[in-house]
């Protein structure tokens, strides 16, 4: 078992390897290399991420990982190879695609993702979960933010492995991201371990902000603070700061989170439509409720007072709605 495990590091290790040789020093990772560069993605960001490239041929891998006699079936358990329909052999999983290595929290290499150049389904193909992978546990670019999460009790999490990257090299050396799958239960209890806060950068489009959504709860369970750094609509990390660069994606974004309360109300707020009474009457009842649920009444007086003044109603009828829902709470 252990030297099964030990097997499969080691052929991850060198298949990393590989792929980085390809895109670096080969004529066939030329298009990848102008793929990168259209993309803003530096030398030193392709180095430390050990970006690389898988080329289009079935069997490039299958062949380096054979000559170096590793077992066919053992690297397709692993999830490099994948088996022929017709039983007669292996072909590589990973074909004319940007290669992304997924390290463990100690560093090692277990998985590998990898990205089309240009459009089209699907967009990211990332290893299965096999012995060494777990989807549900490990995060991307956990092992590199770990000393910096760990001094500063604070995560930064992402949606995608380009806004990892991109915030690493604008100075986010705590930043992760889930790969493919939702924030887990499992995931939150990594976290809880190695810090108190955790901030969610997700992609300012429905579906990253439905999954802040969603993942708040997951993180508050395990009695982690949580604030929501938010986008503009329709942007992601990577390309805010590809359009904005470093430094304004710090102070708009990462340095400037907002509560929990406060994402959940602009969330709300944007199914109404507030040039209507009705809407305006439906999004103050929903922001009440919303309020309602804060512990402290200080907090809680602070965001009807904003309502109240927003919506010039009193902050009394206000507070009296929001009594009426924490009656309901109990
Ligand atoms: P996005 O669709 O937001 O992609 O998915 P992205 O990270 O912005 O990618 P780029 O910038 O177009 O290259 C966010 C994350 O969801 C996972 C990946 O981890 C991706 O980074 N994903 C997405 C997949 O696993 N498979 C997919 O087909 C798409
Ligand atoms: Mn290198
Ligand atoms: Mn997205
Ligand atoms: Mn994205
Ligand atoms: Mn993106």
């Amino acid at each position: 078992e252990a030297s099964i495990r030990e097997k499969l590091i080691e052929a991850h290790e060198l298949t990393a390897k590989f792929y980085h040789y390809l895109l670096m020093n080969t004529t066939h990772g030329q298009p990848a290399m102008q793929y990168l560069r259209s993309r803003g993605v530096t030398d030193k960001q392709i180095d430390q991420f050990m970006i690389g490239y898988a080329p289009p041929e079935w069997d490039t891998l299958t062949r380096f990982l054979e000559k170096r006699e590793f077992k066919a079936d053992l690297m397709e358990k692993g999830g490099l190879l994948v088996a022929k329909h017709d039983g007669s052999g292996y072909i590589d999983r990973f074909r004319d695609r940007i290669m992304f290595p997924i390290w463990n929290r100690d560093g090692k290499t277990i998985a590998l993702a990898g990205r089309m150049l240009g459009e089209g389904q699907p967009k990211y193909l990332n290893s299965p979960e096999t012995m060494l992978f777990n989807k549900s546990r490990n995060f991307y670019n956990f092992h590199h933010a770990r000393p910096t999460m760990r001094k500063s009790r604070r995560i930064i999490l992402f949606e995608g492995y380009m806004d990892v990257i991109k915030a690493w090299s604008a100075g986010v050396s705590n930043g992760v991201a889930t790969m493919g799958t939702a924030l887990t239960e499992e995931h939150a209890a990594v976290l809880q371990r190695n810090v108190d806060e955790a901030i969610l950068c997700y992609d300012g489009d429905n579906a990253g902000q439905a999954a802040v959504l969603k993942s708040i709860p997951i993180l508050e369970k395990v009695g982690l603070r949580v604030q929501v750094a938010m986008l503009p609509k329709g942007m992601d990390p990577d390309d805010f700061i590809e359009q904005y660069g470093p430094n304004t994606f710090l102070q708009d974004t990462i340095e400037h989170p907002v509560s929990v309360t406060k994402f959940k109300l602009i969330y709300t707020k944007k199914s109404h439509i507030l040039l209507e009474e009705e809407g305006q009457k439906n999004y103050l009842l929903e922001a009440v409720g919303i309020v309602a649920e804060l512990e402290s009444p200080t907090e809680r007086e602070f965001h009807l007072k904003e309502l109240s003044r927003e919506f010039d109603i009193s902050l009394e009828s206000l507070k009296q709605d929001c009594f009426q829902h924490r009656q309901q709470l109990q």
